[in-house]
């Protein structure tokens, strides 16, 4: 079974509301948190690339800040257009407060079509 790239993000205490942005293999990936559980998303709209961190957060539903597309935190579904195709999710492992994300999802991760 081969290892996992895990890198340290950031800590839970440090993740604001409407979402921590950081970067890994040219892409920006946002960690959201609900309740004690932390969500990873791309952190960009699937309308038009705009990034979703920038943009407003009503309970668990984040809106772009360009076109107002409203998407699912836990699950990246678009629930409300001009976007029509959700943002894709990633795992995180949660230690002691601490955030890792495994880079090696990034080569699996479905790449956005425009
Ligand atoms: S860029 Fe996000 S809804 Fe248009």
């Amino acid at each position: 079974m081969a290892e996992k790239k895990l890198i340290h993000v950031t800590s839970t205490s440090d993740i604001p509301n409407t979402g921590f942005s950081f970067e890994v293999k040219n892409r920006k990936i946002a960690l959201y948190m609900i309740k004690d559980k932390v969500y990873a998303l791309d952190d960009r709209c699937t309308h038009m690339r705009i990034q979703m961190t920038k943009g407003f957060r009503n309970g668990d539903i984040i809106g772009c800040p360009v076109h107002g597309a409203l998407f699912d935190i836990a699950t990246g579904k678009v629930l409300q257009a001009p976007a029509y195709r959700d943002i894709p999710t990633f795992d995180v492992i949660v230690k002691n407060g601490e955030v890792y994300f495994d880079t090696d999802q990034i080569v699996d991760a479905p790449e956005l079509k425009f």
